[in-house]
């Protein structure tokens, strides 16, 4: 297994090429199931979730082939001309939770599916309670066994018209593939507005769905009988934007984000500049400039769409543990969601977990460490409170990192950062 070794202490200064979304590029090639065409998916990133998920869907009877278009994106040519296989297994839904929506293509097409419950995992318990109750709306017979759900259609799908307890991003995506290719007009109350959802409905019409109202909380589609191929383009993982906005405004200095516009990372715009990083928007490209180390503390509270986002929040954590002062981190989306706190101790930081909210003291400085990462957002927090430390910190268990993040160390040592991964001897 690989650690990656950094000796804090440099600022960043340099480009760094943001990649295409894992976000919105997993629910994407899933949608592609929906279809027997021929589907393209360009600025797909190279990520390990991503060749998680082809493994799975190749055993469903997926053919594919992944081209890479240039240094940071590939190019995903994938058709379906039949679904073969109807199961889903344990030990490939475990690793990634978005698995789970394989669901809707082999209900819809094959007309039963039996696909392992995903399970808890670092951050929290995530239940599928909403996904059950919309199927059973839908006329799907289900039962849980094994640990599998097991879903069939007797008699034709019908539309609904449901309310989310919560806007929850995965449940509509969800939706959003059920309802396309069920025919009659389906309503979802309490969407989630995630960008994300945009792009997957985006497609979906594009391959001859009805979606309106996405983006906003009431989606309305009516559903059609067939869904083509398509050429498309999964857009820029904001996520990715945000960490490494997070990671300059740590370090100081300056740095440019290509290939994403400052709209993508408007919920922290504010927050960056409220401690003084400078930035000039560009159509496609965002520039950060931040010339002193002082970092303004800074309440937060993680919130769905437009809010403050859950995938950024040990992020914004690790650069709050250099404030002048105490912030507030309220975790409102996942229930344990802090498993970063206790690395970020290690480094010296004061944390205090008050139930949902950490409570941070910001200090001068922080000291390297070993540590270990806990989950795929939690090491990006790690590596931005390691990159600013007096000293070298190592971190183990990176594959977490490599789920979502794509050559992470590579990007930013080309702006200066000391980073490097490495075997790890001692595994
Ligand atoms: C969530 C995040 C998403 C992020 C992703 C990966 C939100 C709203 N969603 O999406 O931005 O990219 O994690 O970190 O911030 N829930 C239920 N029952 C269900 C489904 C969900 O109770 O059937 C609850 C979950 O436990 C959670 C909340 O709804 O508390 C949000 O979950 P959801 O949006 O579905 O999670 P993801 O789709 O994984």
């Amino acid at each position: 297994m690989d650690l990656i070794q950094i000796k804090g202490g440099n600022f960043l200064e340099g480009e760094i090429n943001i990649s295409g979304s894992k976000n919105a590029s997993l629910p994407m090639v899933i949608a592609s199931l929906l279809t027997k065409d021929k589907v393209i998916i360009r600025n797909i990133p190279n990520l390990s979730d991503v060749s998680t998920l082809l493994e799975l869907i190749e055993t469903l009877g997926s053919e594919f082939e992944l081209k890479n278009e240039n240094n940071s994106s590939y190019k995903l040519i994938i058709q379906t001309k039949k679904i073969k296989n109807n199961l889903a297994s344990y030990n490939l839904v475990r690793k990634m939770r978005a698995s789970f929506w394989v669901l809707a293509p082999l209900i819809l097409r094959y007309g039963e599916a039996k696909v392992s419950l995903p399970g808890g995992c670092a951050i929290g318990i995530r239940p599928i309670n909403f996904y059950l109750s919309m199927l059973e709306k839908m006329g799907a017979l289900i039962t849980i066994k094994d640990g599998y759900v097991q879903a069939s259609v007797r008699n034709n799908l019908k539309p609904i018209n449901y309310k989310l307890d919560f806007p929850s991003v995965g449940v509509t995506h969800f939706f959003l593939m059920m309802s396309s290719l069920i025919e009659g007009e389906s309503i979802l109350r309490n969407a989630a507005m995630e960008p994300e959802v945009i792009s997957l409905a985006k497609m979906l019409n594009k391959m001859g769905a009805h979606i309106t109202g996405h983006g906003t909380n009431k989606i309305i589609v009516k559903g059609c009988s067939y869904l083509k191929g398509l050429d498309i383009i999964s857009p820029p993982d904001r996520i990715e934007a945000g960490t490494y906005a997070l990671a300059l405004a740590a370090t100081g200095g300056k740095l440019k984000l290509n290939s994403i516009s400052i709209r993508e990372i408007e919920t922290l715009r504010y927050l960056l500049e409220n401690t003084d990083v400078n930035i000039k928007s560009h159509k496609n490209s965002i520039e950060l400039i931040k010339k002193n180390r002082i970092i303004q503390p800074t309440d937060i509270e993680t919130k769905p769409y437009p809010g403050f986002p859950t995938d950024l929040q040990a992020q914004f954590m690790a650069l709050m543990t250099y404030s002048k002062g105490r912030s507030r981190i309220k975790e409102t989306i996942f229930e344990n969601r802090f498993m970063h706190v206790q690395e970020l101790v290690r480094l010296g930081a004061k944390i205090e977990l008050q139930s949902d909210t950490a409570i941070v003291d910001g200090v001068k400085k922080l000291y390297g460490a070993p540590l270990m990462a806990t989950d795929l957002r939690a090491s990006a927090s790690l590596i931005i409170a390691a990159l600013r430390a007096e000293g070298t910190s190592t971190i183990r268990r990176v594959y977490h990192l490599d789920r979502g993040f794509d050559k992470i160390e590579e990007k930013l040592k080309s702006c200066g950062a000391a980073i490097e991964r490495k075997r790890d001897k001692n595994e």
